[in-house]
């Protein structure tokens, strides 16, 4: 029997049909697909619903923050089209976080789908310590993490995405049932980026990642089943 593959590719596309085609090269060889908000945007849940009609585990990505009745209203339209993962902001504080998750699981099993794990976003990974202050975050931007981690789980949420320099702080916070969902991977071979500030799929997952967010490295390679069937080879799968 083979171990759960991690990885999530992110199907950063406008395109319905590019993201199809590329959901059918890589079925068998990631673990789920995601799609985010800029696929969203262009095609609305009539073309999630094309990419999750493909029967692959399915991670949207909207990173939710309203009043909280906005977002468990929005919620209830992500569990009906059977998502594994979707993420709301931590920063949208408690009783966001709760109606979320409660909006998840109750809309779910009224659909007769399983709920999906709703992940928290902390702090972006795109505010460096100066940004992160001049929004209100104020101390070690690691502080604020472990603060809105312990928040989301108090408040229902099955886990965060953190970076992979995180990974290690939030389980020790949070226990080993929290499912830390981390971007920022790029395998020793991948030229995109700037390696210094990521950690390959295998170190990531040595360190606790449950769930790996691969993007450019697979979908911008000239083969991308072939960059994807590399990844699965190093993760031992
Ligand atoms: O960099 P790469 O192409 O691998 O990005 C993969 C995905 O991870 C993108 O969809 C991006 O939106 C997401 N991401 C994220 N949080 C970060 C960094 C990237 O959700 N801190």
């Amino acid at each position: 029997m083979s171990a759960t593959n991690p990885v999530f590719v992110a199907l950063d596309t406008t395109e319905s049909a590019t993201a199809v085609a590329w959901a059918r090269r890589l079925d068998g060889l990631v673990g789920g697909i995601k799609l985010g908000l800029e696929y969203f945007t262009a095609n609305g849940p009539a073309g999630v619903r094309e990419v999750s009609g493909l029967g692959m585990p399915l991670f949207i990505d909207l990173k939710l923050h309203d009043i909280p009745n906005t977002v468990a209203a929005a919620m209830r339209g992500i569990a009906r089209v059977g998502a594994a993962i979707t993420t709301i902001h931590a920063s949208g504080g408690a009783d966001m976080i709760r109606a979320a998750t409660d909006a998840a699981r109750d809309e779910a099993a009224k659909a007769g789908v399983a709920a999906p794990a709703v992940v928290a976003v902390t702090i972006l990974t795109s505010l460096d310590q100066a940004g992160a202050a001049a929004v209100g975050f104020a101390g070690p931007v690691q502080d604020q993490v472990r603060r809105l981690a312990a928040l989301a789980q108090e408040n229902g949420a099955d886990g965060i995405v953190c970076s992979p320099l995180e990974v290690e702080a939030v389980r020790a916070l949070c226990g080993p049932g929290f499912k830390l969902v981390v971007p920022g991977i790029r395998p020793a071979w991948s030229e995109t980026g700037d390696q210094k500030r990521f950690l390959t799929p295998a170190e990531a997952r040595a360190k606790g990642a449950d769930v790996l967010v691969i993007g450019r490295p697979i979908i911008a390679a000239a083969d991308p089943a072939e960059a994807a069937r590399r990844i699965k080879a190093e993760l031992g799968l």
